[in-house]
């Protein structure tokens, strides 16, 4: 109707997680309920990253609240709000995050069948300077409900994730979610606290010009990035590609998946497995890639295929356009 501000109508992520449970016929709710402790923790974080309530927390100056209290760091506090969410709603047994050593086994009297691995806040170069920054999650069952829950349960492939997202607290927050059927994009609207479907069946073009990697890192490269890269800046012909680098895995792999190209974070020589981490960085993020029609390796095999040995391991990353990480590969092998 003409002039109608407000959309009577409009698909919230919880309305389309509900309406994809009941596709499915054997579905008890559970991954709907562990979706929405997904969806709070994500909207308290991003209230926290955006500094509301900041004259509460500061007093009117220093670091301290009006208790007396330190403020809480955001990476810590978003760490709290993930775990307690997500152990209070009875649909996990076990989680791994970036900011615990260990995996946390949850309560006896709170478990459901979910494992969930996640970075609660990462980006951490770009959290003081107000850059942006994201959340990251990848969500298993497990695989035998009849042993004790450990944390080898969380050491599963890829290709068994169940469903994936990520949340970008940039200009707007953006929750992006896959269940296994494509991906799609549901941005917070403060004004009625949901997130709304804005990107539908999202699709990552088969090929783009920009490339995105820490270029600090050259003098430790291997031959094969360095001739790629080089490739990239200096083609033997058209233009050349675009260098874009946040620092911040989400919002690099975002702008990937909207606009094609390359992210990659390769092996360096201090670390023969680069710096992202499998469970919580690479893995979920390759399942997004892969369900928008991407491509997403370490460098030999898909990064979905790799068998995990450890809750916190890196792993190579080269993620993005088929076209552009297949280029890539290509690279490698040649150089080998
Ligand atoms: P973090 O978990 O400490 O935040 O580190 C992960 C981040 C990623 O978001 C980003 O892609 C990468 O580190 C950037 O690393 P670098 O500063 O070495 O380029
Ligand atoms: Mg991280």
């Amino acid at each position: 109707m003409k002039g109608q501000i407000f959309d009577s109508n409009c698909l919230t992520l919880t309305r389309y997680v509900l309406a994809e449970q009941r596709k499915a016929p054997n579905a008890t709710g559970d991954l709907t309920q562990l979706l929405n402790s997904i969806q709070t923790a994500v909207k308290a974080v991003s209230s926290a990253v955006r500094k509301a309530g900041i004259a509460n927390m500061y007093g009117i100056t220093g670091t301290t609240n009006v208790q007396g209290e330190e403020v809480k760091q955001l990476d810590i506090l978003s760490n709290e709000l993930f775990i307690n969410m997500l152990t209070s709603s009875f649909t996990t047994c076990l989680l791994v995050s970036e900011e615990n050593p260990t995996a946390i086994e949850v309560q006896m009297q709170n478990r459901g069948k979910y494992i969930v691995c996640f970075d609660p806040l990462d980006g951490s170069s770009n959290i003081d300077c107000l850059v942006s920054v994201g959340s990251i999650f990848g969500i298993y069952k497990k695989m035998d409900e009849s042993k004790p829950v450990s944390q080898a349960d969380a050491l599963q492939q890829g290709k068994h994730l169940v469903a994936a997202g990520y949340a970008l607290y940039g200009s707007a927050t953006m929750m992006v979610l896959s269940i296994g059927h494509g991906v799609n994009g549901f941005t917070y609207d403060p004004a009625i606290g949901e997130f709304i479907l804005t990107e539908k069946n999202m699709k990552i073009p088969s090929k783009g010009r920009i490339y995105s990697i820490n270029e600090g890192n050259e003098k430790s490269w291997s031959n094969a990035i360095k001739e790629y890269i080089d490739l990239k800046k200096k083609p033997l012909s058209g233009k050349p590609y675009v260098a874009r680098y946040v620092g911040s895995m989400v919002a690099d792999v975002h702008r990937t998946i909207k606009y094609g190209g390359i992210f990659m974070y390769p092996a360096i020589k201090d670390n023969p497995n680069g710096k992202l981490r499998l469970l919580y960085e690479c893995i979920p993020m390759a399942y997004i890639v892969k369900e928008a029609g991407g491509a997403a390796s370490n460098g030999e095999i898909d990064i979905l295929d790799i068998v995990p040995e450890d809750i916190h391991q890196r792993s190579p990353i080269f993620l993005g356009s088929s076209e552009d990480v297949a280029d890539v590969l290509n690279c490698i092998k040649r150089c080998k």
